[in-house]
């Protein structure tokens, strides 16, 4: 069984790991049929969330075990953590155990860049970002594969995340970095062609109102910091107004920004658009928001990747079974002695 740390993960270059994301993301998406798919199980509290997140295909079962706790910065921790594992369909056997906590955060930037290549203005050059924290250098990253990002405005309430982005992106040449006094701020004088909202606050949170936006139909918007029922982001009169854009529609209806609109909900699948089944940006008088929650797909594709990449170690967790059918003498116990008892001779009559 094959065990990947974060440490053997962080041994590519970032920029290769989100390359082959797009890559294995675009290849899954596009035979979304041949999966086993359902919305992931959360457990709740207050301060908290847990999740577990599977998806398989007729090779390989994944989950992935992730969490979400906002105030965790306060502790010194990360507020998102995650680990996963990837098995043979044919037999049940763990194949891979491994980190998920920086493969999220790649499959979550590439996500957010492959469907901005579809919802976004092509010549999209400068790009918005609400919320300075661990996610926000790979967004970053990603968005600068598929485009020519001229200007980056960003703003997060802590000022300290915002030092720690600017020194991440302090090697980045051609790109101008401006840092904003508010959200509204970013938005407000309509640069911006592609805004990404990621922060990490367990309530409802508005984080500019739709008056401000509402004359910028070109916008795109990654809304992905609002991804459980209780927490959200964005104006919900600017979701209303919006064309909507899902991963997976029974699980987005419960945990994203259309939580906060009346149902029917409209809206199309990245899949569909991926796949050229559904038309990406057309002559859009309206704002495109990719309502981006994290589907399990997206996970079972890094995982894959990695096991396909060859990355990490050989390590025995399972026990080494000879006899299927003898789990018992797999273990040691005092009633069963490790060594044959030592036969005595008796001498010969
Ligand atoms: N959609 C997905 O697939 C996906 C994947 C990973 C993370 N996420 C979500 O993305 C968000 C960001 O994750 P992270 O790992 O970067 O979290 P993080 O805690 O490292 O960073 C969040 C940042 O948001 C800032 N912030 C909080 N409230 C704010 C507000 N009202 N205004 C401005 N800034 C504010 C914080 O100061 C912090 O710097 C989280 O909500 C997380 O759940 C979504």
């Amino acid at each position: 069984m094959r065990f990947l740390s974060a440490e053997d993960i962080s041994k590519t270059s970032k920029e290769d790991l989100i390359k082959n994301a797009f890559d294995y993301l675009e290849n899954d998406l596009k035979r979304w049929n041949e999966f086993k798919k359902s919305p992931r199980h959360a457990t709740h509290y207050p301060h908290g969330v847990f999740e577990l997140m599977p998806c398989a295909d007729d090779r390989y079962y994944t989950y992935k075990y992730v969490n979400g706790h906002p105030n965790n910065p306060e502790l010194d921790k990360a507020s998102i953590v995650a680990t996963g594992m990837l098995a043979d369909v044919k037999t049940g056997y763990p194949l891979m155990t491994c980190d998920m906590t920086i493969l999220t955060a790649v499959r979550t930037a590439a996500i957010s860049a492959i469907a901005a290549t579809h919802l976004a203005k092509p010549d999209s050059s400068v790009l918005g970002l609400i919320g300075t924290g661990a996610q926000s250098e790979f967004q970053v990253a990603a968005m600068r594969q598929k485009f020519d990002i001229k200007k980056i405005k960003y703003y997060d309430r802590d000022p300290k995340a915002m030092d720690k982005f600017e020194k991440n992106q302090a090697g980045v040449e051609g790109v101008e970095f401006v840092r904003c006094k508010t959200a509204e701020e970013v938005v407000a004088d309509g640069e911006i062609d592609m805004l990404t909202t990621c922060i990490c606050e367990k309530k409802h949170v508005v984080l500019f109102p739709y008056e401000l936006v509402k004359n910028h139909p070109h916008l795109f918007i990654n809304g992905m910091g609002g991804d459980c029922p209780g927490k959200t982001e964005l104006d919900p009169e600017l979701v209303a107004n919006s064309r909507i854009v899902v991963e997976f529609y029974e699980q987005t209806h419960e945990e994203g920004e259309i939580q906060n609109i009346p149902q029917p909900h409209e809206y199309d699948e990245l899949w569909e658009i991926v796949s050229g089944l559904k038309p990406g940006r057309r002559d859009e008088d309206r704002i495109i928001l990719f309502d981006n929650v994290g589907f399990g797909l997206s996970d079972f594709a890094m995982m894959r990747m990695a096991y396909e990449m060859e990355l990490g170690q050989e390590i025995k967790i399972l026990p080494d079974i000879k006899d299927p059918k003898d789990l018992w003498g797999t273990i040691q116990t005092e009633e069963t002695p490790t060594e044959e008892p030592k036969k005595t001779m008796e001498p010969a009559q």
